[in-house]
């Protein structure tokens, strides 16, 4: 077969056949495809989009491209994805709930990527743990705890590695064929019989509008059922961070305070909503409701505290965390407090503003080499509608460098609307797929 007959063929709008298209993975993988190919093959895709069988064949040969998992569990196999927002540490909640209710939960996951964070880093904000583990200490982990949370390795799904980095380059991520052949092409190589979709909307979120939600739920929902693994999708709210923290450690900071019981809100909200269905998916619970209390249960009653700090020590983590994690998570030596300038709500919240100004703190990557510093970020930041006088604190800020943390609490005052009408807060669940 040859590259750029292929090229050409997307390039004309044209369906290149499935045998076409997984050699055009297996080329990525194996170096057949050069760079320049993967960057024609992916703006090609940008420009004139899949069909939606071509968009379901790329996605499996991209999956195959690499090794697929197999299981051999007492329990179902499931997992969860998110698009990516602010705030967002619901995983590292889900994963031990489920898993304390019966299911295994191999979560292979990302890094932050542009404004959004990434669960990786915030579990490597835990001293010692090491996310990058064999695909041997990641089915003993599962295995033996229930859930583990880790990097893909080079073995999974090599062809997105080859193609995202090209798209990195060449303009071309921001396409619904191409995030969603590369989202589940490393999801559905760990091969969960269930997968669970939270696609994000809002300031905070990569897309922004409920049609552009709608059209990436829909190519990821219909286009990992098409690949066999049954899947469900969540439209959610992302005007606002799930917890009112951003950055690593502070995040980690309060997964053990809702894991403790001391906080409750929208992180609890919707990880009993995403988890319900999950359950009642794979027959864990009679139906979403159900499979919801079972999830509040897990969470309210400490198991999945302990199955949670169980995981941290298999990644090489404290043996210790559940009941000293407040010890071991870093602090960020220059805290500033950010204040109402006037009386009001907080009406409006620019969540990408928020992200970036994290990723500026230290709390997320410029360039794909940069070190991340975990203890740098937000907290204490009032959600939306809440009522604040001239003076409050609205939210504090955490960094290694006075300077740079004064900038941005200037920022932080900017990003975040005080005003005197009382705001409609959107609503958390905004719509449910499959
Ligand atoms: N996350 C991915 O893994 N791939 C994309 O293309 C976008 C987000």
């Amino acid at each position: 077969m040859d590259a750029r007959s292929i090229i050409a063929q997307v390039r004309q709008g044209e369906t290149p056949t499935e045998a076409e298209i997984t050699w055009f993975a297996e080329g990525l993988a194996n170096g057949d495809v050069t760079d320049a190919q993967a960057g024609a093959f992916a703006m090609a895709i940008w420009q004139r989009g899949m069909s939606v069988d071509a968009r379901r064949a790329l996605t499996a040969a991209m999956r195959d491209s690499g090794d697929v998992l197999t299981w051999d569990l007492p329990g179902p196999v499931v997992d969860k994805h998110s698009t990516g927002g602010v705030g967002d540490c619901v995983s590292l909640l889900l994963a031990p709930a489920l898993a304390v209710c019966g299911a295994y939960v191999p979560m292979i996951s990302g890094r932050g990527l542009g404004h959004t964070g990434g669960t990786l880093d915030k579990l490597e904000a835990i001293p010692g743990v090491n996310t990058q583990v064999s695909e041997d200490d990641l089915r003993r982990i599962v295995a033996e705890v229930g859930c583990a949370i880790v990097g893909a390795t080079g073995a999974i799904a090599p062809a997105d590695k080859r193609l995202y980095a090209v798209r990195d380059v060449t303009a071309t991520v921001d396409s619904v064929d191409l995030i969603t052949a590369s989202i589940l092409s490393k999801k559905l190589a760990a091969s969960p019989e269930a997968l669970i979709l939270d696609i994000k909307i809002g300031s905070g979120a990569f897309m922004k509008t409920p049609e552009e939600a709608r059209e990436l739920a829909t190519s990821l929902v219909e286009t990992a059922n098409a690949a066999g693994c049954a899947t469900l999708g969540m439209i959610t709210d992302m005007n606002q961070p799930l917890v009112p923290a951003l950055g690593n450690a502070l995040e980690v900071a309060e997964v053990m305070r809702a894991l403790s019981g001391e906080r409750r809100g929208r992180i609890l909200e919707i990880t009993e909503a995403l988890g319900g269905v999950l359950l009642a998916q794979v027959g864990l619970a009679s139906d979403a409701d159900d499979g919801a209390a079972k999830i509040k249960a897990a969470l309210r009653d400490g198991r999945a505290k302990t199955c949670f700090a169980k995981m941290i020590a298999a990644l090489g983590g404290p043996t210790d965390f559940e009941d000293n994690w407040l010890a071991h998570l870093a602090v960020a030596p220059d805290v500033v407090e950010v204040r109402a300038e006037a009386d009001g709500y907080v009406t409006a919240m620019d969540g990408e503003a928020l992200g970036h100004l994290v990723v500026r703190l230290g709390g997320g990557r410029l360039t794909e080499s940069d070190e991340i510093d975990p203890a740098v970020g937000i907290s204490d930041l009032l959600p939306l509608g809440a009522v604040v006088g001239a003076g409050d604190v609205i939210a504090r800020v955490h960094g290694a460098r006075a300077d740079v943390v004064a900038v941005e609490a200037e920022r932080l005052r900017a990003a975040v609307t005080v005003s005197p009408e009382v705001p409609v807060v959107p609503a958390l669940l905004v719509e449910r797929l499959g």
